[in-house]
């Protein structure tokens, strides 16, 4: 009798095993047949009221059936599980390759571009980029600049000082002294970086940026000078553009030249860019004072040079169309995407 029940068990289990179609279900059939009070459990269990001769055949039986349902279900079991498995991945798959939908940019600041710009042009005419201190001592920023203490041109920038010999340089003009020290001519450097000046208005920024250059050799004349710079200019502002040298003044070169580009707005019509005169005041230059050639320890009569110094804000102001200083410095999130 006992017999008959267990090929009924066996084949009522494997049946309904196959029917199973989740992970619950399976566990549900587990212990239903494995349980404590399970089918399997129950008939090792009326072992005891089996006679001793039949005890090793219905035992073996019992066996038999045990390992038979455990191996069908550890084998469903594994196909349960692989397959939540690879739904789970086909759920989550990720196409590395897609582009995303929200990818804000940056864009190059337009400080940062136009220094690029003209690093570029500068380094293509031979210069080499050289750096200096923005924290600078008074005597590379004014005394070897040819501008002494008390003298009336240190009233031409307000400076922030910081000691009375150490202060936020005011011009990359104090770049010439050191590299002057250091080189034998010749040599053809430019120096970009920031300056410093206690003055805020709309073309004004106490923090703003300039691009110095400098050549010292034998028998560099004016001539050297505004050939460089009407090179640079057209290369920078477009091949139309017109140039126009005037006379100024700066203690470390002599003679001393301001230089206007025509505003690349209008053309030279007059503008709001130009505030109506159709030029725009770019840069101061000029042949290196003697006396700034032989304070750094250069032979005067040997050598001369011409120095130019770049605004580069006025620059990206114009070669942007932009109309207030403040807009290069207050990172509007708008403004700069304007630039982009
Ligand atoms: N350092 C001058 C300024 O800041 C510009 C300049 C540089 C002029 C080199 C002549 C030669 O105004």
């Amino acid at each position: 009798m006992i017999k008959e029940d267990l090929l009924k068990l066996s084949n009522d289990s494997k049946k309904e095993l196959e029917g199973v179609y989740d992970i619950k279900q399976l566990n549900e059939l587990k212990i239903k047949i494995f349980g404590k009070t399970g089918l399997l459990t129950t008939f090792s269990k009326a072992m005891r009221d089996v006679p001793v001769d039949e005890k090793p055949v219905i035992g073996a039986i019992i066996n038999e059936i045990r390992k038979e349902l455990e191996d069908k279900i550890s084998e469903k079991e594994k196909y349960f599980k692989e397959k939540e498995l690879n739904d789970k991945l086909e759920k989550e798959k990720v196409d590395i390759t897609e582009p995303s939908k929200n990818n804000e940019l940056g864009a190059i600041h337009p400080i940062a571009s136009v220094t690029d710009k003209l690093i570029d042009i500068c380094v293509s005419l031979g210069f080499s980029v050289v750096e200096g201190p923005e924290v600078e001592t008074d005597y590379y920023n004014f005394e070897a600049m040819n501008i002494p203490k008390n003298h009336p041109s240190r009233d031409m920038q307000d400076t922030f000082f910081i000691t009375e010999n150490t202060l936020l340089r005011s011009q990359t003009s104090a770049v010439q002294a050191r590299e002057m020290e250091k080189r034998k001519p010749p040599f053809k450097i430019i120096c970009p970086g920031k300056t410093y000046r206690n003055e805020s208005d709309s073309t004004h920024s106490p923090i703003f940026h300039q691009l110095e250059g400098l050549v010292v050799d034998e028998k560099i004349s004016m001539a050297d000078l505004k050939t460089m710079l009407t090179i640079i200019m057209k290369r920078l502002y477009g091949d139309e553009t017109i140039i126009r040298f005037r006379p100024s003044f700066f203690p470390f070169t002599e003679p001393s030249i301001e230089v206007d580009v025509s505003c690349p707005n209008c053309h030279g019509k007059g503008c709001s860019i130009c505030k109506g005169i159709g030029m725009l005041e770019l840069l101061g230059a000029g042949i290196v004072n003697p006396k700034v050639l032989e304070i750094s320890g250069i032979d005067s009569k040997k050598y001369s040079g011409f120095a130019f110094g770049f605004g580069l804000d006025r620059t990206a102001m114009i070669l942007n169309s932009i109309n207030n200083i403040k807009y290069l410095y207050k990172n509007d999130i708008r403004f700069l995407k304007q630039m982009q």
